[in-house]
């Protein structure tokens, strides 16, 4: 059995840039007919014209994921185009920093709104069309800051640990029909904003760098290693799974006291 998705639907929430876009394409080269849910309408329609001129199907819908009314067109007008839904990928969400005392409540509900309600909205709204198909598969995109923590990210943090929560609750509720439901995890992955983030310093470089000595493989991810794992769950290859979180994270969450404990020459010595 090889993996593809000729005959399916799937939607793909930020697929403009990112691990979105990465997911967009691959999903459409493994046969997916494909709807790409963005808040950036440009960049969106962009990235939906570059697959369909490389032979695939995808178009794009505008939509911010926070606002129900939004969300609930989209995905009429994909059940509209497409026919039907069997595959949603929750993936939009945004970086925000600050503890609970600097963070402000305007940018707490933007970060839940976007990144945990976004993913509630969009499945409330994907799982009708998908019992109608008699199954689908959802896979959320979390992080490890699904499992573990950063200080200074409470927000973020949260709406990550939300997901989990979520996936596992969605997982039980519709298992029953035939409903999948995994979370991906990824450690750190090039896009866009991971460029963001690091050019919050003035030393872009010298975080980029950083971040991949925190991953034991010594390096940050390709959006496209996060799209595999997110096309394998979304796959029959993964027909036993469910509830389950995938770390795709180059060893990120494997040393304890994190990998400068390990560099620091601490072995039996120091326990
Ligand atoms: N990049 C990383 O290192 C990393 C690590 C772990 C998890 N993640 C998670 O992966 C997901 C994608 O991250 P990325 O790095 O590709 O981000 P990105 O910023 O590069 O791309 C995010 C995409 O989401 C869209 N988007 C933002 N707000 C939206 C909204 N309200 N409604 C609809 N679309 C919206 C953006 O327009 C963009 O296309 C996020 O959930 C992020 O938290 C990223």
């Amino acid at each position: 059995m090889n993996i593809n998705f000729d005959g399916k639907v799937a939607v793909v929430t930020g697929g403009a840039m990112g691990i979105g876009e990465a997911t967009v394409r691959k999903l459409a080269e493994l046969g997916a007919s494909v709807a790409l849910l963005d808040s950036n309408f440009e960049a969106g329609t962009k990235t939906a014209q570059s697959v369909v001129n490389t032979g695939g199907k995808c178009i794009c819908f505008a939509c911010d994921v926070s606002d129900s009314k939004q969300v609930e067109s989209a995905i009429a007008g994909v059940v509209t185009h497409f026919g039907g839904i069997d595959v949603l990928v929750s993936n939009a969400g945004i970086q925000a920093y600050g503890d609970v005392v600097s963070t402000s409540e305007e940018l707490w509900d933007k970060v839940l709104g976007i990144n945990l309600k976004g993913c509630f909205l969009v499945s409330k709204f994907a799982v009708p069309a998908m019992m109608k198909r008699k199954g689908g598969a959802i896979v959320v995109v979390g992080s490890v800051q699904s499992m573990s923590a950063i200080g200074g990210s409470a927000a973020y943090v949260t709406a990550k640990h939300g997901l989990l929560g979520l996936t596992r609750a969605m997982a039980l509720d519709y298992a029953k029909n035939g409903i999948r439901v995994n979370c991906v995890c990824p450690g750190t992955v090039d896009t866009p904003m991971l460029h963001w983030a690091a050019g919050l310093d003035p030393n872009p470089q010298k975080v980029l760098d950083i971040c991949a000595r925190m991953h034991p493989v010594g390096r940050i991810a390709k959006a496209s290693e996060i799209a595999d794992a997110i096309a394998y769950l979304a796959s029959d290859w993964a027909s036993f799974i469910t509830g389950s979180a995938l770390l795709v994270d180059g060893g990120m969450l494997v040393p304890a006291g994190g990998m400068g404990f390990q560099d620091g020459g601490t072995g039996a010595a120091t326990r």
